[in-house]
């Protein structure tokens, strides 16, 4: 398994290197409006101030913040160069940086700061703490963070998946096989195997194995606490997520810190 601590296994993964060009066919930014109008309610629900200003760490395409842009002035961080220039192409707008998610600190807190899926390629304890670490030194007092893992242990679901779209001439479809190895209870892996069909109608088969971190609920909420949030889970509400037990985490972040409170 090559999913080893410390690493950056995604790094290698191919749809954010040299095919991240296809990764809007993958996963069609207008898809993004309904959870993002979701995320966008929560923020203004929670933060203890009108939220103005948004982080988004493991941005990718930038598909959330094309949507959140619209009332919140976004950055945007991925570890991917590639990924950076595909959403500097959609959100021409927004400030990008590149760095890891771990350990990036940018010295301004947010109102708002997100990590959407790209949560889930934190693939131990100590990343995902690490992480949320990050979110917390970002987060204003009064600020809220979210945090969406594709599943906890308790959602899990191994099987197979099938999708994709055309564009501009070009198609994609893919084949999403999850799976937990034997060996492990802390990641699952995605197989994904892709078809792309280019404008000449020649198709390429090009296969990634993400690692993904699968850790229980409790643990998510401790993790949380420990950054120094006030943590939240609350059901995600999304017409293709009804029944599912997904569910979204907030750290809430007090507006007077008791550690520091000037
Ligand atoms: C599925 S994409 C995110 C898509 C995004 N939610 C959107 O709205 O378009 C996952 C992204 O996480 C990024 N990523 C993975 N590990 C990271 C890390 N340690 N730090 C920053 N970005 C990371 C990958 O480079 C990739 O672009």
């Amino acid at each position: 398994m090559a999913a080893e601590h410390g690493k950056i296994p995604n790094l290698t993964l191919r749809l954010y290197r040299d095919l991240a060009d296809w990764y809007p066919l993958l996963t069609p930014v207008g898809d993004y409006a309904e959870e993002a109008g979701f995320y966008r309610r929560l923020f203004e629900v929670h933060c203890k101030q009108p939220p103005q200003t948004l982080l988004d760490l493991g941005s990718g395409g930038g598909h959330n913040a094309t949507h959140l842009k619209t009332t919140l002035a976004c950055t945007l961080v991925d570890i991917a160069p590639d990924m950076l220039a595909l959403s500097r192409r959609l959100n021409p707008e927004c400030e990008h940086v590149q760095g890891d998610m771990r350990s990036i600190r940018l010295g301004r807190v947010f109102d708002c700061v997100l990590i959407h899926d790209a949560i889930s390629y934190m693939a131990s304890r100590d990343d995902l703490g690490q992480a949320i670490a990050t979110a917390f030194a970002h987060t204003a007092p009064g600020g809220v963070a979210m945090f969406q893992p594709d599943f906890v242990s308790e959602t899990f679901q191994s099987g197979a998946e099938a999708g994709g779209s055309d564009s501009g001439g070009r198609g994609l479809r893919y084949l999403e096989w999850r799976w937990i190895p034997d060996s492990r209870t802390d990641v699952y892996v995605t197989d994904m195997a892709y078809l792309l069909r280019d404008v000449n109608g020649a198709v390429e088969v090009a296969h990634d194995r993400h690692i993904m971190g699968l850790f229980p609920r409790a643990e998510w909420l401790e993790l949380i606490t420990e950054a120094g949030f006030q943590p939240l889970a609350v059901p995600f509400e999304h017409s293709s997520y009804s029944n599912t037990g997904h569910e979204v985490f907030l750290g809430l972040r007090a507006a007077v810190d008791k550690r520091n409170p000037r």
